[in-house]
C-alpha cells in the first residue's frame, strides 16, 4: 500500500473539539498547468443520497467546468466517471459496490478513462478498504472533506500510474468560494452548515460528514440575492440539523433569525431540510408563519413514536414534545403539510413499541413518510447492539407502515379537489408535451394540462384529480 495515501479513520471521525470552525476563503485554487487540463474532456457524475449530496455534485461539476471539462449524460462517452456516494444505509452502499462492478467493463474498453468515487462511503474505513483490496479500477478515491483539492487529485491520478487516494477524517473547516454549476434552472439549494454533533445512536453521518459548523449569515445571504438575481424562484437551506444552525459560531444569529433574513431577501420560495425535533424553537415557529414565502411544509423527523426507543436512538425529545411542536405549527399554519422519517425494526423493537409509532402517524396524518428498515452501521453504538427482531418481522412492520402513509397521503391530496394552488413550473413531462409538472407550496407534485406556462414560474394550476403521490390539475 502506498505509504502517501491518506486513508479515513474512524477514531479521528468521532473526534469533536471545541475549536471553532475556521471560515477559508483562498483554499481553492486552479493551478495554471491545470486550468486546461479537461479542455475537450467530458466528465459524468453520478450522486447517490440526500441533497447535501446533491449539492456537492454541483461543486465538482463547477469546479471540474473550471478545469476546462464538460459534463455529459452518457456515460459512455466520458473521460471522468465519477461515483458520488451514500453511506446512511447498507442498501445504498449496495448500489454503490453494484455500479462500480458494471464500470469494470467499460474501464477495460478504455484505459485512459478516470473512474473515482467520493462522498460519505469514502469517510469510511471498511469501504475504502473493500475498494482498494477488491476493485483495482478505482483511479481516484477522495471524500466529503476535500473537494476542493479535486483539481490537484484529478491531474495527479490522470497522470500517475497508481491510484490516488485522499480522505480526510479530522473535523474540517467551511470552505468558501467553490465554484458551483447548478443543475436546476428555478430551484436551488443552498448549504446553510456542514456536518452533525448529534451522534443519534444508528446514524452514520456525524462521522462521514463531520463536527457541526455554520456558514456565515452575509455568505448565505449573498448566495440567495445571487440566486435571485439569476432568476431562481426557490432556494432550500440545507443542514443536516438547520436548527443548529449558528450554534457553533461566536454570534447571536441562530437558525430563526437566518430564516428570517433569508424570507426578507424577498425570494418567492424558500424551504429549509432537515429540522430536528430536539430544538424546534418557539422562535422559528414565529418566523416559518409570519413570512408567507416561506413555504407550508415541514420536514419533520420523528424516527419512532415510542418514547423508549427514541431514548436509545440519542434523539433527545419525546413523543409528547414532538407532538407540541407539531401542534403549534398546525395552530398558526393550518394548511401546513408535514413529512417524517420513520425507521422500522430498530434493535429489539417490539409489537407494542412499533403499534406506538402507529399512533403516532395517526395523530400526525404526514402528508409523506420516507419510511426505513433499521440497517446496523459499523462503528456506531446501535450496530453493536443485540437485535432480537427478525427480517420478516422488520419487512412486515415495513408494509404495514407504508399502507398507513399511503392512507393519509391520499386523504390529504383529496382535500385539493377543486382548489386553485400556485405552482412552480418545472417543465413539460418526458411522455407528453401538453402535460407539465410543478409542484404547489405545500410541496405536493402537479401534473397539469398546459395553456401558457413556461419552466420557472408560478402559475395557478386547478387541481382535478387526486392521486396517492400526485395531484392533477390544469392550468387556468
Ligand atoms: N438505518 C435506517 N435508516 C437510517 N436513517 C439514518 N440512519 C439509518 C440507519 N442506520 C434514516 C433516518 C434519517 C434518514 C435520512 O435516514 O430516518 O432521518
Ligand atoms: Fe444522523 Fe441524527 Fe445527525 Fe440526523 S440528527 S444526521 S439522524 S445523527
Amino acid at each position: 500500500m502506498n505509504s502517501e495515501w491518506k486513508l479515513p479513520s474512524r477514531r479521528e471521525a468521532q473526534h469533536r473539539t471545541h475549536k471553532q470552525s475556521e471560515i477559508q476563503r483562498n483554499l481553492f485554487v486552479i493551478p495554471d498547468e491545470m486550468k486546461d487540463f479537461g479542455n475537450h474532456r467530458l466528465f459524468y457524475i453520478r450522486t447517490f443520497g440526500c441533497q447535501a449530496n446533491v449539492r456537492d455534485g454541483e461543486t465538482i461539476a463547477g469546479i471540474l467546468n473550471e478545469m476546462g471539462y464538460s459534463m455529459t449524460e452518457d456515460i459512455d462517452s466520458a473521460d471522468l466517471i465519477i461515483l458520488n456516494t451514500c453511506a446512511i444505509r447498507e442498501n445504498a452502499e449496495n448500489k454503490v459496490f453494484g455500479e462500480i462492478g458494471n464500470l469494470k467493463h467499460l474501464k477495460l474498453r478504455k484505459p485512459d478513462l478516470l473512474l473515482a468515487v467520493c462522498g460519505c462511503m469514502m469517510q469510511e474505513e471498511g469501504v475504502v478498504d473493500r475498494i482498494l483490496r477488491k476493485h483495482p479500477h478505482v483511479d481516484l478515491i477522495f471524500g466529503t472533506h476535500n473537494i476542493h483539492n479535486l483539481p490537484q487529485l484529478v491531474y495527479q491520478a490522470s497522470l500517475s500510474k497508481e491510484r490516488t487516494v485522499e480522505v480526510y477524517s479530522q473535523e474540517g473547516d467551511v470552505i468558501e468560494n467553490l465554484p458551483v454549476q447548478r443543475f436546476g434552472t428555478s430551484k436551488a439549494w443552498v448549504n446553510i452548515m456542514y456536518g452533525c454533533d448529534k451522534f443519534c445512536t444508528y446514524c452514520i453521518v456525524p462521522y462521514t460528514r463531520g463536527k457541526e459548523r455554520s456558514r456565515l449569515k452575509r455568505d448565505i445571504i449573498d448566495e440567495v440575492r445571487q440566486l435571485q438575481q439569476e432568476g431562481f424562484k426557490e432556494v432550500t437551506l440545507l443542514g443536516q440539523n438547520v436548527n443548529a444552525y449558528g450554534k457553533d459560531l461566536k454570534m447571536t444569529d441562530d437558525f430563526a433569525q437566518l430564516l428570517a433574513a433569508v424570507a426578507e431577501t424577498g425570494i418567492d420560495r424558500v424551504r429549509f431540510t432537515t429540522s430536528h425535533p430536539w430544538d424546534f424553537s418557539d422562535q422559528m415557529v414565529n418566523v416559518i408563519a409570519t413570512y408567507d414565502n416561506i413555504m407550508p411544509y415541514i420536514h419533520l423527523p420523528v424516527q419512532s413514536g415510542d418514547n423508549d426507543i427514541l431514548k436509545i436512538m440519542g434523539r433527545r425529545y419525546t413523543v409528547e414534545s414532538y407532538r407540541e411542536i407539531y401542534d403549534k405549527l398546525k395552530e398558526v399554519m393550518p394548511g401546513c403539510a408535514f413529512s417524517s422519517d420513520i425507521i422500522v425494526g430498530f434493535p429489539n423493537e417490539s409489537d407494542e413499541q412499533f403499534q406506538r409509532t402507529l399512533d403516532l402517524v395517526d395523530y400526525c396524518h404526514y402528508d409523506n413518510i420516507y419510511t426505513f428498515i433499521y440497517s446496523p452501521r459499523e462503528g456506531t453504538p446501535a450496530a453493536k447492539m443485540v437485535d432480537n427482531v427478525s427480517m420478516e418481522t422488520k419487512k412486515n412492520r415495513l408494509q404495514i407502515l407504508n399502507e398507513r402513509v399511503k392512507k393519509y397521503a391520499l386523504e390529504n391530496n383529496e382535500k385539493y379537489l377543486n382548489q386553485i394552488v400556485d405552482v412552480l413550473v418545472d417543465g413539460p413531462s418526458r411522455k407528453n408535451e401538453s402535460i407539465y409538472s410543478g409542484y404547489t407550496d405545500t410541496q405536493k407534485l402537479v401534473n397539469f394540462k398546459v395553456k401558457n406556462a413556461s419552466v420557472n414560474e408560478i402559475i395557478k394550476v386547478k387541481i382535478t384529480e387526486a392521486k396517492t403521490f400526485f395531484l392533477i390539475g390544469e392550468e387556468i
